[in-house]
């Protein structure tokens, strides 16, 4: 068993059970990683990793084994808290920015997939999160979550791993 399966089933999940329906979902584990099943996994050099049977995807930012949790979050100490004064979602200046605005369409006619933004965010579309923390006007069909750990907004990304020019060059 990979070191990303270990990580997905030993961590204490936040939120209720997920209800039984059909659209895929990306649960949070309590200041650790993103845990979900995605067929259509990808990073920005455009490879396919592998996430079907179940992935722990790293959002503390210092795991080893990008995008995967190696656990680090433990080490390091990482809280998954929104800051009070985080930034709307709305006025956050970066290239994904536009996928957190409301977008009109029917929500099946999205494929759910992740991309992994170049040192940036994760990419998601077509999957449910189980989070309280949306914004006024935010879509829930496509959104960037934060992936370095830095965001004041968690769990999606306000911008911040540029200003901590966060680094991932595997993918
Ligand atoms: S990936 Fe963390 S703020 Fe963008």
């Amino acid at each position: 068993m990979t070191q990303e399966r270990v990580a997905l089933f030993s961590h204490e999940v936040v939120g209720p059970p997920a209800p039984n329906k059909q659209r895929p979902r990306i649960r949070l584990s309590r200041n650790g990683p993103y845990l979900v099943a995605v067929d259509d996994l990808s990073n920005s050099k455009g490879e396919r990793l592998e996430g079907r049977h179940g992935v722990a995807l790293c959002r503390c930012g210092a795991s080893n084994s990008k995008p995967f949790c190696d656990s680090s979050h433990i080490r390091t100490g990482f809280s998954d808290e929104r800051c009070p004064d985080h930034t709307p979602d709305r006025v956050v200046d970066y290239p994904g920015a536009a996928m957190v605005v409301s977008q009109p369409g029917p929500s099946d006619a999205i494929a759910p997939s992740i991309r992994i933004a170049r040192n940036g965010p994760y990419e998601v579309q077509g999957f449910d999160l189980d989070t309280e923390n949306w914004s006024e006007g935010a879509s829930r069909e496509r959104f960037t979550l934060c992936r370095c750990g830095g965001s004041k907004n968690k769990p999606f990304c306000d911008g911040t791993h540029r200003s901590i020019k966060f680094q991932d060059d595997s993918n």
